[in-house]
């Protein structure tokens, strides 16, 4: 039997449940347990777990509990701490059990796509944090075999996949790994089955798994490890493509395509619950901006993957308006630059940029088929959903946003979003947002490029290719870290800056402008490279230091001249520049070299991969100035004042 305790039809977000599109979960966090001790609370200890998981995600969650062969199973759309409030959670009974605090990135969070999912019969209970890609297809066979969905979600196809197997005589676990054999896409899951109350199934591809154990007693299964610190700090991480059986207080490991299986070796946890929450693939952060910009190929890898139908929408609604805006805030301000510069190169429409704050005083009219895209880490800056209000309420603009948080207000207003593939940012200054931001709009810059045939289809191909190949270039910008660490120890003292660059760069330069200024209080402005020779010059003497962002693109040469009248007023000059980059290199006092191929595909992506150095040097003067990154003073992470 099945108890949906509680759980509210409608969503919190306001959004009807028939408007729902596919739940997605990128980030998120899972707990389960599986022990032999009957003296502890099991369901409030899952909760407790999840709730030291909340940084990954927080905008729905539930528990499943096996109690006497059957599965009862709690979830809503919500905060744990609120929904929990009358003990909805802790209340639970039963042996064995997990949880989920999501965070959605494709459709609404709301209860009936909150975790975790059942199959049909209500014995086979998963959570899930990844992306399973064939879904629809799975889901389309699924339903024509008579299995019923409950809800929008990729994960529910995973618990009737195992139905399945067992309906045909299957063992549990062997019924698992045949579920897994149909996935696509990435995943780290938790499965318990009401009749198998010995042990639970752990699995994990791209999506990250780590266990936990009281030898003889109890073993968790955690998405990451503060879940479970407070009751063991004896850790293992499963391996992509492996899975696991969870007993009580041992754990069988083996690969789920060879069947090998691998001698489990625990190792100790030495971290606070706070570092283990800045950590990152075993390393320790010391803020989470540092934890934040290392996730950023990662999230760029995520961003790839926009649904073709909600990018064709977003695409096609651009192209059908006959006057395009752009609008936001701060950073997600200057992704909106990249962008507009990106969607107009590919042969996109001309679109206007305008701060959320200045909008309506800069628009008192708005023509008629006018379309604002609205960029917002938050998706909740009053600013920008004023302009996003003011547009579509007084003059009937169309909405396209690009919003992290699922189900916030700015997506309410919107009739077409695409969800970046940040997750949670906990530092107050907005960075890995920014970089899923731009290269969202650059997908949508290439998906209109193909729509209106502007570019041809086989180079569209190529600068695809290019735009993956920045999750590489990312990360090769990472391992040498330290070399911008170095350079933003040298400079971290100085007082003021320029950021100079010319158009794409520009963006760029006015990023990293904000970002230092921002986290490490120096003044720094950016400029139009050829605007600085109209009065900005005037302040540059010896020493003064000048960062130009110069990729070999068309306003290289250009830009070379601005070089030389910085240099020849004694200014220090710090350029961000191609590997294979001689001449700007050789005019340069100090040079951040990025690894992009040298070819026109590549260069032409070069947003992200020039302005990411620049975002990893303002956290290094940061922390060199002895300032807290993640919490700058005056600064809050959502300004939802006007
Ligand atoms: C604040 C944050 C920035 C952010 C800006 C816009 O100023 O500190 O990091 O870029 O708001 O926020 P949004 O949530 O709309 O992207």
């Amino acid at each position: 039997m099945i108890r949906f305790s509680k759980v509210r039809s409608e969503s919190f977000t306001g959004i009807d449940d028939n408007d729902l599109e596919r739940g997605f979960l990128i980030m998120c966090g899972i707990f389960g347990i599986m022990t032999k001790r009957t003296d502890i609370p099991i369901a409030k200890l899952i909760r407790e777990g999840l709730q030291r998981l909340e940084y990954r995600g927080y905008d729905s969650c539930g528990l499943a509990m096996a109690n006497n062969g059957t599965i009862e199973v709690r979830k809503k759309a919500g905060k744990i701490a609120d929904i929990n409030k009358d003990g909805l959670f802790d209340s639970m009974q039963g042996q064995y059990g997990m949880g989920h605090t999501r965070w959605a990135t494709h459709g609404p969070p709301i209860d009936k796509n909150s975790h975790p999912h059942l199959d049909c019969k209500n014995k086979v209970a998963v959570v899930h944090n990844g992306i399973i890609e064939n879904y629809q297809q799975l889901r389309k066979e699924l339903t024509a075999r008579g299995h019923t969905f409950r809800s929008d979600t990729d994960t529910e196809v995973i618990p009737h996949l195992i139905e399945e197997s067992l309906a045909k005589g299957i063992s549990f676990k062997d019924s698992v790994r045949e579920a897994i054999k149909y996935l696509t896409g990435a995943y780290g899951i938790v499965v318990m089955h009401a009749d198998t109350p010995d042990f639970m199934i752990v699995a994990r591809k791209e999506s990250p798994l780590t266990i936990g154990i009281v030898p003889g007693e109890t073993c968790f299964a955690a998405s990451d490890i503060p879940a479970f610190l407070p009751l063991t700090r004896q850790a293992l991480i499963l391996d992509d493509d492996e899975m696991a059986l969870l007993y009580k207080g041992k754990v069988e490991i083996f690969n789920v395509i060879t069947g090998k299986p691998r001698t489990p070796k625990p190792f100790q946890v030495q971290w606070s619950i706070d570092a283990a929450q800045k950590s990152l693939d075993g390393v320790e952060y010391k803020w989470f901006m540092h934890k934040e910009l290392h996730e950023v190929p990662r999230k760029i890898k995520d961003q790839l993957r926009v649904p073709q139908e909600q990018l064709d929408a977003f695409a096609k609604t651009v192209m059908a308006a006959e006057h395009v805006y752009i609008t936001a805030a701060g950073t997600a301000f200057y992704a909106c630059l990249a962008g507009k510069f990106q969607i107009t190169k590919f042969g996109g429409p001309y679109i206007e940029a305008l701060l959320c704050s200045e909008f309506r005083d800069a628009l008192p009219t708005m023509p008629p088929k006018s379309c604002v895209i609205a960029v917002s880490q938050s998706g909740e800056t009053a600013d920008t959903i004023e302009a996003v209000r003011y547009a579509r309420e007084k003059f009937g603009a169309k909405v396209c946003s690009v919003v992290n948080v699922q189900g916030s207000s700015i997506t309410r207003y919107s009739d077409n979003v695409i969800i970046t593939a940040a997750g949670p940012e906990m530092a107050v200054a907005s960075q890995k947002a920014y970089c899923t931001q731009v290269t969202a709009l650059t997908i949508v810059a290439l998906r209109i490029a193909e729509l209106k045939g502007t570019v041809p289809k086989a180079d569209v191909a190529k600068y695809r290719v290019a735009l993956e190949k920045t999750v590489d270039v990312t990360n090769e910008i990472l391992k040498n870290e330290d070399k911008i660490k170095q350079l933003a120890e040298t400079l971290a003292k100085k007082q003021n800056f320029y950021f100079l660059a010319r158009g794409l760069s520009l963006a760029a330069a006015c990023e990293g402008a904000l970002k230092l200024k921002e986290i490490s209080y120096n003044h720094a402005e950016a400029y139009a490279a050829g605007e600085s020779k109209h009065g900005p010059i005037a302040l540059i003497e010896k020493g003064f230091p000048v960062v130009f962002v110069a990729p070999p693109d068309e306003t290289y040469d250009r830009l070379i001249g601005n070089v030389q009248e910085m240099k020849a007023r004694g200014g220090t000059i710090i350029s961000v520049v191609a590997e294979f980059d001689t001449k700007i290199t050789e005019m340069s006092d100090y040079t951040i070299r990025v690894p992009i191929d040298n070819d026109k595909y590549a260069i032409a992506m070069s947003a992200v991969p020039f302005v990411f150095p620049l975002q990893i040097m303002a956290y290094f003067a940061s922390d060199f100035n002895k300032l807290d990154p993640d919490k700058p003073r005056n600064l809050a992470k959502s300004v939802t004042v006007k």
